[in-house]
């Protein structure tokens, strides 16, 4: 899909601090090329009106210190100097008008372009930002193929995702920067925003508002696969809960499921059916906790646990009162939940 930049030479590619799994400048997404050719755009624009401004002081500059600059300018209501100076500037109005009209119009294009790309969504993700997480649904009109997943996404290469955002708290805003602009979640309102991605790979996405305490801690991991393993992934997120299977682990699940931890949180397949948190039913298969506030393994989570504040001051994961045996085990289940 290269010829669906705008410009042969893209600007940003030859910017190479600006690549990574969280750099508009480094698009693989369809719609994020779209933005990046009006970046391009406005780079060249603004760059030509910023030589030609420097060009001019500095001929301004040679002027004055060759003795005829405007101080010589004689008394005469239209000297040869005030005339070539009378058209410099109409020229440049000329310029200024016609630089701006090119981005208008770049602009325009582009957001037409964009509209179009969204019209055929081959899967719909409703991702619903609280503070400071992001529950994310995969819906579909066959309720047994809906599930539900927490700070990660996963997309198909090449086929457009149409996600819905909605907030359950504050404003935030969903921005993966590699693929597409930002649109806001806002309470009470539905906004719409469509992901194609042309690049397998991972990427990551972050809140673009500031919601709060932990506003920097509301990232979203995204992975974009490849068809086949877009498809094992749904099918293994579709099934229940893995079931217990050392003493240890049985022990951490009884103690979830007759704890606080079932108040807030699911686990598919078991007697834990809370809402207020992150679904847990395949925590382990993650690659982080907590929205990006740590990696995901068995340290991580077994710190997160004993003090949720202490890792991400502020969030609404209480510290539940727990021994070291207790932790344990609970750790153990839950890094089973692949
Ligand atoms: Cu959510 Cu910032």
């Amino acid at each position: 899909m290269k010829g669906s930049r705008a410009l042969l030479v893209p600007p940003a590619a030859l910017l190479g601090g600006c690549r990574g799994i969280q750099a508009a400048l480094d698009p693989a997404g369809e719609q994020s090329r779209v933005i990046g050719s009006v970046w391009d755009l406005m780079l060249i624009v603004c760059g030509f009106m910023f030589a030609l401004v420097l060009l001019f002081i500095g001929w301004m500059l040679w002027r004055a210190w060759r003795g005829r600059g405007l101080a010589q300018a004689s008394e005469a209501a239209m000297s040869p100097h005030e005339r070539g100076l009378d058209l410099t500037l109409r020229g440049w109005s000329g310029l200024i008008v016609i630089g701006l009209f090119v981005l208008a119009t770049g602009s325009f294009l582009a957001d037409r372009k964009l509209a179009a790309l969204g019209a055929q969504p081959a899967l719909h993700v409703r991702i619903t930002a609280q503070q400071w997480w992001w529950e994310v649904e995969y819906q579909d009109a066959d309720a047994s193929q809906t599930l539900t997943t927490a700070n990660e996404l996963h997309l198909p290469v090449d086929r457009p995702t149409e996600i819905e955002l909605k907030s359950a708290d504050v404003i935030h805003s969903f921005w993966v920067p590699n693929l597409n602009g930002k649109t806001d979640l806002i309470p009470g309102r539905t906004n719409h925003i469509v992901l194609t991605s042309r690049r397998v790979g991972q990427l990551r996405g972050q809140c673009a508002e500031f919601c709060g305490l932990q506003h920097a801690h509301m990232a979203l991991d995204v992975t974009v696969d490849d068809a086949a393993g877009f498809e094992r992934w749904r099918q293994r997120q579709l099934q229940g809960a893995r079931a217990p299977m050392t003493p240890a682990q049985k022990a951490g699940a009884d103690f979830f499921v007759h704890s606080a931890c079932a108040m807030c949180h699911t686990i598919a397949g078991t007697g834990a059916g809370g809402k207020a948190g992150p679904d847990l039913t395949h925590l382990a298969s993650r690659r982080s906790i907590a929205a990006g506030t740590l990696p995901m393994n068995r340290g991580s989570l077994a710190a997160w646990i004993a003090d949720p504040q202490s890792q991400k001051p502020g969030t609404n994961m209480p510290t539940v009162d727990l021994t070291p045996d207790q932790l344990n085990v609970l750790v153990d289940y839950l890094m089973a939940l692949e």
